[in-house]
């Protein structure tokens, strides 16, 4: 049996929808408005699973998990834009992207912890939200 824990967080920021692989007017007919600068408070969810030890009680302890996810993306995030920071290097920071790297950023440290990272949800608005989950 495992147990699966989440823990939530909140980030705001700035971002815009464009590549700068392409001209504006095909990001433009691509990402419409949201070529514009324009930000949202993001809402992040971190779910990971693990055997409880028995010991403590728990499978992980949240103060260890808050530490990680809040040192590799909420800081790094939090009032900023999100073309700009090195979490989303390289990518249009699409809410599939930012999950993406979020992933890739958290599962080495969390393995560190003694739990696997299951899930990873980011929102951008109460009506719009990305999950990645292990298959
Ligand atoms: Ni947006």
């Amino acid at each position: 049996m495992m147990h699966y824990l989440t823990r939530a967080f909140g980030f705001s920021a700035s971002h815009r929808l464009a590549s700068a692989q392409r001209d504006a007017a095909e990001n433009d007919a691509i990402y419409g408005v949201c070529t514009q600068l324009h930000g949202h408070n993001y809402r992040l969810e971190v779910t990971v699973r693990a055997a409880v030890d028995p010991a403590v009680g728990f499978a992980c302890n949240v103060l260890h998990l808050d530490r990680v996810v809040q040192e590799t993306v909420v800081a790094p995030c939090d009032h900023a834009c999100l073309n700009e920071v090195a979490l989303l290097a390289g990518v249009v920071p699409t809410m599939e992207n930012i999950a993406s790297r979020i992933w890739d950023r958290l599962e080495s440290p969390l393995v560190a912890l003694g739990v696997e990272l299951y899930e990873v949800m980011v929102a951008e608005t109460a009506d719009s939200r990305v999950s990645l989950r292990r298959e």
